[in-house]
């Protein structure tokens, strides 16, 4: 009897270590289980590589592509996306003049595919891309639309050398001609001096606000569990900023090309109230990667001022006026405000009805 309760202990020790492993998942933080993928990721894998093996060739192979336009003109790439109808389709369609402009932009549109859609008309006609996912809010597949907009837009048109980004609440503040001057401005004086068409990859900059002193980034570093964002993102690289911008050719290269920073940002958060992955994904991997070539301001005027549940200020009909426009365009830095948000749907008549005299005389 004596002789066999070492024995007993010692089974008991036996049982309990695979025991362990078995209950340890349940009682670990949750960040220890294994994540599985977002099921999109194969099909964004494959879109993002062939966006870029398309745009890598060399300068002088793309020059040489673009010997086949007669007079190549760079184009600024529209990339809405939205889970809901273009409540403003026709006011851009008045922006886009596309009669007069349509060799100077193009346009992709990444829609819910689970909400339900009017089939936009026009300039916006058979714009959506196929590839479209499942968007949500506190989620990163916002950052994914984005990525498969750029994509998109890599892969169709080598002329695409801006890349805007807006959503269905924006609406521009200026007419096509002053974007498009504002944005090219340093490209086509460039192509003065140097004759060349345009230089493929300029010395121009990205519009992207980065932002470094918001009391709530410490919150926002941890939404995804204590320090997971180490190595890659030390909390004194990690930035916020406007999840609306326009980048460079260059840098939408590098955020299709990103395996590095995508790997953490795409970790699903824990805490569910300061999860904003969009605000902070582009932000970090641009001011990481390359901060001299990015302006640090964003081209899209939001009014923060009262916010709610992370909501800005929505605009509604009454708001809507000529000194509320030229209001809007006022900004901090050097340069206007070229878009604006967010405002309610009923504002659409309105801003119709001060678009020629107003909103596109500049
Ligand atoms: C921003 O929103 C606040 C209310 O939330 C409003 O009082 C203010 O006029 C708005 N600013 C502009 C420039 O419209
Ligand atoms: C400019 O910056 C000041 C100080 O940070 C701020 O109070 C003001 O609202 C800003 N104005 C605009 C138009 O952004």
């Amino acid at each position: 009897m004596f002789s066999s309760t070492p024995f007993v202990l010692t089974f008991a020790l036996f049982l309990t270590v695979p025991l362990l492993f078995l209950i340890a998942p349940q009682i670990l933080p949750p960040k220890q289980v294994p994540l599985p993928p977002p099921n999109n990721e194969l099909a964004d894998l494959s879109l993002f590589s062939k966006a870029t093996v398309a745009s890598t060739p060399s300068q002088r192979s793309v020059h040489s592509r673009l010997g086949t336009h007669t007079n190549p003109k760079p184009k600024i790439a529209f990339l809405f996306l939205t889970n809901s109808d273009l409540t403003f389709s026709p006011l851009w369609e008045k922006f886009f003049n596309q009669k007069k402009n349509k060799h100077l932009f193009n346009i992709y549109i990444h829609a819910d595919p689970s909400a339900t859609i009017t089939p936009p008309t026009g300039v916006f006609e058979n714009k959506f891309i196929p590839e479209a996912m499942k968007t949500s809010r506190a989620s990163p597949s916002l950052i994914s639309a984005a990525r498969r907009l750029i994509a998109k837009a890599l892969l169709d048109d080598p002329l695409n050398l801006y890349f805007t980004l807006v959503s269905q609440h924006c609406i521009p503040i200026h007419s096509f001609d002053y974007v498009y001057n504002f944005l090219f401005h340093n490209t086509l004086n460039r192509n003065k001096r140097t004759k060349q068409p345009f230089s493929i990859f300029p010395n121009y900059q990205s519009f992207i606000e980065i932002i470094s002193d918001d009391p709530n980034l410490l919150d926002r570093y941890n939404a995804r569990g204590d320090n997971v964002m180490l190595p890659e993102v030390p909390f004194e690289r990690f930035r916020v900023g406007s999840q609306f911008f326009t980048l460079n050719r260059k840098h939408a290269l590098m955020v299709i090309k990103d395996k590095k920073y995508w790997k953490k940002f795409k970790l699903p958060c824990l805490n569910l109230d300061s999860c904003y992955p969009e605000e902070h994904y582009f932000p970090t991997l641009l001011s990481m990667e390359d901060p001299e070539g990015c302006t640090h301001y964003t081209l899209t005027n939001v009014n923060w001022t009262d916010s709610v549940d992370g909501h800005p200020h929505l605009y509604t009909p009454e708001e809507v006026s000529k000194e509320l426009v030229y209001k809007l365009r006022e900004s901090n830095s050097s340069y206007s405000y070229l878009f604006a948000r967010k405002f309610t749907p009923d504002c659409l008549k309105p801003l119709m009805e001060i678009a020629d005299d107003v909103i596109f005389r500049d």
